[in-house]
């Protein structure tokens, strides 16, 4: 197993430019289910969970090539609609099948994705969706087995809580379901708004594209005609790099990035008393006179993302005073906190509220990384950190950050992978 090793207190300087977008490309990908043609998607980030979900497809029988950021997707021979636990117990995404396989081919067979480190994550809301727009679901020996024999009918869904897999997973079977679909508290993360605009252009008629409110006017079962698009930039990758900036105090330049899916993650940063210099595709991070505490509860998109929330629990141990952060969306997404303190934060954690008082003195250790944005925050931590810091199981990064060690080491980080 691989593990990296960090030297912390590098200054960095520099640009790094920001891969494409993960969670955009999954539910991308996924949509090349309910396409006729060979499908060209760019700007697609190499890692672990892109990986991922091409193997399921290629075990459903679609074929597959992936180069230089570009893939290429042709599912007209594909004929197995059953998802396997063996893929999707690796990465939950992979139920952003359900949705295409079952409104193309009128049944498949998707295993339950099971527990998560964050949290009980259902998808009974999904479900629940889908059954309204006629589909019968059984739960057999972990599986979720749907039928729609005479195809899916346009239904209202209303969904409870608001759900960016589950958004994309309906919007998908109502592209080719018979009627019109409305999504009542749809999910309008940049991700859903991309699949939206690109079904759209594909010949689905979709109104209230970045809304909570979604029309999809579905068009009968009949294959689409998908021309080749990029990817938008990956947000999440951008925070990332945007607090890396931050907590050495450096000045950095991110590039190929959209600032304004970033405008509350900038607004924090500011708040705190950074400075960001924005442009069309690049933001500049200054560095603070002074690092201010703050209060950040994580929302649904345009709220604070809660996939930025890990990044900066370990920014707010170098503010000055007391910080708070409050986890509205996963029940357990707190793992971090143990590792941060074990290299030396002071973090309280009373139910999903975080308080962290700083400024901390950081000291090399090992580190356990437990899910994907939980490992950045400790490699954060681990950049200001005296003294070496190990951080293990480093898989989970690998599975959503594209060369994460090459592009820190270019903006001036010590830091090396070796394995264990
Ligand atoms: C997506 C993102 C993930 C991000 C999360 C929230 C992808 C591949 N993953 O995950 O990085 O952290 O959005 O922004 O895009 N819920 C239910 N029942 C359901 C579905 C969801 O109760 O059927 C609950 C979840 O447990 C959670 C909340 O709704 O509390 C939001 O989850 P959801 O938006 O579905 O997260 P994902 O789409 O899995």
């Amino acid at each position: 197993m691989d593990y990296l090793k960090l030297h912390g207190h590098a200054p960095l300087h520099g640009s790094v430019a920001i891969s494409g977008a993960k969670n955009a490309s999954l539910p991308l990908i996924a949509m090349t289910l309910l396409s006729k043609n060979t499908v060209s998607i760019g700007n697609v980030p190499e890692v672990v969970d892109i990986k991922t979900l091409l193997k399921l497809l290629q075990n459903l029988g679609a074929e597959c090539s992936f180069n230089e950021h570009r893939i290429t997707i042709n599912t007209g021979s594909l004929t197995d609609t059953k998802a396997n636990y063996d893929i999707v117990k690796t990465m939950r995404a992979s139920i952003l099948v359900l949705g295409p396989l079952l409104t193309r081919f009128g049944h498949c067979e998707v295993s339950l994705p099971g527990g998560c480190a964050i949290g009980q994550r259902p998808i009974d809301l999904h479900l629940k969706a889908l059954e309204k727009m006629g589909a019968i679901i059984t739960i057999k020996s972990g599986y979720v087995l749907a039928e729609a024999p005479e195809g899916l009918s346009g239904a209202s869904i209303v969904f409870d809580k608001i759900t960016v897999t589950g958004t994309a997973n309906i919007v998908m079977a109502a592209a080719l379901a018979r009627g019109t679909t409305t999504i009542t508290n749809a999910a309008r993360e940049p991700e859903v708004v991309q699949l939206c605009e690109v079904l759209q252009h594909s010949g689905i008629a979709i109104e209230g594209i970045g809304s909570a409110d979604l029309t999809i006017h579905g068009n009968n079962g009949t294959l689409i005609d998908i021309a080749p698009f990029d990817v938008i930039p990956d947000r999440i990758e951008a925070g990332t790099y945007l607090c890396a900036g931050a907590i050495t105090n450096s000045t950095i330049t991110l590039t190929h990035v959209e600032p304004k899916h970033l405008e509350t993650v900038i607004a924090k940063l500011e708040e705190m008393g950074f400075h960001c210099d924005i442009n069309e595709h690049s933001i500049t991070i200054h560095p603070a006179q002074q690092v201010k505490a703050v209060n950040i509860v994580t929302q649904e998109y345009p709220g604070f993302p809660t996939d930025m929330q890990a990044q900066f629990m370990a920014l707010c141990t170098q503010a000055e005073g007391t910080s708070t952060i409050e986890e509205r969306l996963f029940e357990n997404r707190f793992m971090h906190v143990s590792e941060l303190q074990r290299l030396g934060a002071d973090i309280k954690l009373s139910g999903h509220i975080a308080t962290i008082t700083g400024p901390s003195k950081i000291s090399g250790s090992d580190v356990m990384a437990t899910d994907l944005r939980a490992s950045s925050a400790l490699v954060l931590a681990a950049l200001i950190a005296d003294g070496e810091t190990d951080i293990h199981r480093i898989y989970h990064l690998d599975r959503g950050y594209e060369k994460l060690e090459s592009k820190l080491k270019a903006l001036g980080a010590v830091i090396q992978r070796s394995k264990e």
